[in-house]
């Protein structure tokens, strides 16, 4: 569970002084899923890098089980993001020079699994996102849609606790965007995942039990009682 208390994260240029946190309180419990609206620029990215541990705030504490990510050495800090954290990006970020197969290995790479397992659990995670024919194939020979499926199943394939997602349709036509929606919705059921995801989707947000909207480094929880 993740325990989030005064956090602000300010950016400095010059004499301009970003506040892109702005004091946040937020617990998130395991097995939550959390929908993250808000305007842009308002520091809906900014939170999901706190709560990744890609980027360390300010001031103020990320607490994941128990443990404060804002202060943690960096090698601690890789670890517990690689082990625990999975992280789905609008740009898929894919390797363009690997096939699937292995991109989604790349994530076990740091966990010290050996090759021949490293192979099958990628074609495993390959497949249940329903890409099982495709594991040959360069992110260029793949649709939006598909690449986007290599990048989930690049995440999941560590089985981590945690699901982090920044607008992960934003890149995609309308039919698409839907199927992705579904695939995440089925993996944070099938895999008990704390998830945790940024939608400019406001279909999808009427139907989050929880919804936190963000503007100016400020956010607000709505829960939705029944849901
Ligand atoms: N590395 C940085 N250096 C300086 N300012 C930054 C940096 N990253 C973000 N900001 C600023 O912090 C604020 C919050 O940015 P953030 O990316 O979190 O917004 P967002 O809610 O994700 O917006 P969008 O919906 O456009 O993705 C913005 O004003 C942005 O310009
Ligand atoms: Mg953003």
């Amino acid at each position: 569970m993740y325990e989030l208390r005064g956090v602000t994260k300010r950016y400095t240029r010059g004499k301009d002084v970003v506040h892109a946190l702005d004091g946040v309180d937020l617990t998130i419990g395991d097995g939550d899923r959390l929908v993250i609206q808000g305007p842009t620029g308002g520091g809906k990215s900014t939170l999901l890098q706190m709560l990744g541990g890609l980027d360390r705030p300010t001031s103020g504490e990320v607490v994941l089980d128990g443990t404060d990510l804002a202060e943690l050495p960096e090698a601690r800090l890789t670890r517990v993001r690689s082990e625990n954290i999975g992280f789905v990006f609008q740009s898929f970020n894919l390797i363009p020079t690997l096939t699937a197969q292995e991109n989604v290995e790349t994530a076990l790479v740091p966990l010290g699994i050996k090759a021949a397992d490293r192979r099958e659990r990628a074609a495993e995670a390959l497949k249940s996102v329903g890409l099982g024919e495709r594991l040959g194939h360069l992110p260029s020979e793949l649709s939006g849609g598909q690449q986007q499926r290599v990048a989930i199943a690049r995440a999941l394939v560590k089985q981590p606790k945690v699901l982090l997602a920044d607008e992960p349709t934003g890149n995609l036509d309308e039919s698409m965007r839907d199927e992705i929606m579904d695939v995440l919705e089925r993996m944070w059921k099938e895999h008990g995942l704390t998830f945790v995801m940024v939608t400019h989707d406001s279909a999808l947000a009427k139907k989050a039990p929880r919804l936190a909207t963000i503007r100016k480094g400020r956010i607000t929880v709505t829960e939705k009682t029944g849901a």
